[in-house]
C-alpha cells in the first residue's frame, strides 16, 4: 500500500446532482439522530460514482458538511480504503491484486502487461481508456491471478488472456466476466473431483450449464426425483405434516416431532398459544435442558421450574 493523497488539481466545487442528493438523504435518513456520520460511506462511494469514480475535494467537504462531520475525518476514510480513488481513472479501471496468491500464480506478468500497456500506476492511459493501481486481497484468491475492472471481477488470468481482455474492452467488445479459463466459478480448475455423477457431464458443469460441447447438462434433479419429492414436500416431510395437520385441527395438541434421528420441536407458526406450550416440551432423543439426563426420552413436566 502506497501513500494516498488528493490530486493536485481538483475542480471548484461539487453538488450532488438531484437524484443523489435524494439518495443520499435517504441514505442518511436511516440512522438516529446523532449517527448520521455512519452514512459517511455510502455518500462517498455515491460522489465518486457521479464524478467518474474519482473524488474531489470538494466531494469530500460538502459530505462532510452533509454528516455534521469535521472535514478531516471524512478525509481519513476516504485516504484510508482503496475503494475511493482521489485522482482521475481510465473509463477501466483496473485494481490489480499483488498479494501472496495472486503473486504465486502470475500477477507479477500481469503487471508487466500493465506496465507496457497502460503505464505507471495510477497514471491514465493516452486514450482514456485504462488505469491502474496495485491492491491488496479482493477475495478471490481461489481464481488467483485476478484483477477489478470497474465493478467486475475477471480471474484466472495469463498474460495472453488479460492482453486480449484488454483489447476487448478498448474495442467496446462484450467480455467475460470471471474466470478467464471457463471454469465455473471456483470449481477446480482440472475439472470436479466429487460429486461428479451428480454435476456435469463433462466433469465442469452444474446441472443447468451448457457443455463445451454445446448441449445442455441434463436435468440431474429431475433424474434423481428430486423434483417429485418437492413437490410433495408439504405432505410427506414433518413440517409438512404437521402443517396440514394444523390446517385440519387447528386446536388439537400436538407432540413435539422428531425428525432423522434429530430431535426437533415442530410448533405451528399460526398458533401463538401452542408455541408457548411447545416451548416448554423436552426435545425427544436424548438429554436437553430440562430432561433428567438419566432417563433420556422421558417427558419433562410442563413447568420445568418445579423439577427437582
Ligand atoms: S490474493 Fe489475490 S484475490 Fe486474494
Amino acid at each position: 500500500m502506497s501513500v494516498r493523497r488528493l490530486a493536485d488539481e481538483q475542480p471548484a466545487s461539487f453538488e450532488f446532482n438531484a437524484d443523489n442528493l435524494r439518495w443520499a438523504q435517504a441514505q442518511i435518513a436511516k440512522y438516529p439522530e446523532g449517527r448520521q456520520a455512519s452514512a459517511v460511506i455510502p455518500l462517498l462511494w455515491q460522489a465518486q460514482k457521479q464524478h467518474d469514480y474519482w473524488l474531489p475535494r470538494p466531494a469530500i467537504e460538502k459530505v462532510a458538511d452533509m454528516l455534521g462531520m469535521p472535514y478531516i475525518r471524512v478525509l481519513e476514510i476516504a485516504t484510508f480504503y482503496t475503494m475511493f480513488n482521489l485522482a482521475p481513472v481510465g473509463r477501466h479501471f483496473i485494481q490489480m491484486c499483488g498479494t501472496t496468491p495472486c503473486m504465486l500464480r502470475g500477477s507479477d506478468d500481469i503487471k508487466a502487461v500493465l506496465k507496457r500497456r497502460v503505464g505507471a500506476e495510477r497514471e491514465v492511459s493516452a486514450d482514456g481508456h485504462f488505469s491502474w493501481l496495485e491492491v491488496e486481497c479482493l477475495g478471490a484468491c481461489c481464481n488467483a491471478p485476478m484483477v477489478q475492472i470497474n465493478d467486475d471481477y475477471y480471474e484466472d488470468l495469463t498474460a495472453e488472456n488479460f492482453e486480449k481482455l484488454l483489447d476487448d474492452l478498448a474495442a467496446g467488445r462484450p467480455v467475460r466476466k470471471g474466470s478467464q479459463t471457463g471454469r465455473v466459478t471456483s470449481e477446480p480448475a482440472g475439472g470436479l473431483t466429487s460429486l461428479t455423477s451428480l454435476y456435469g457431464v463433462d466433469g465442469r458443469s452444474g446441472p443447468g450449464y451448457v457443455t463445451a460441447g454445446g448441449e445442455s447438462a441434463p436435468d440431474y434433479a429431475a433424474a434423481a426425483g428430486e423434483k417429485a419429492h418437492q413437490d410433495q414436500a408439504p405432505a410427506t416431510s414433518s413440517a409438512g405434516r404437521l402443517a396440514q395437520e394444523v390446517a385440519e385441527s387447528p386446536g388439537k395438541p400436538r407432540e413435539p416431532v422428531a425428525e432423522s434421528g434429530r430431535a426437533r420441536t415442530e410448533v405451528p407458526v399460526a398458533d401463538h398459544g401452542q408455541r408457548q406450550d411447545a416451548r416448554a416440551q423436552p426435545l425427544v432423543g436424548g438429554p436437553q435442558q430440562g430432561t433428567p439426563a438419566d432417563h433420556p426420552t422421558k417427558s419433562a413436566p410442563a413447568d420445568p421450574s418445579k423439577t427437582s
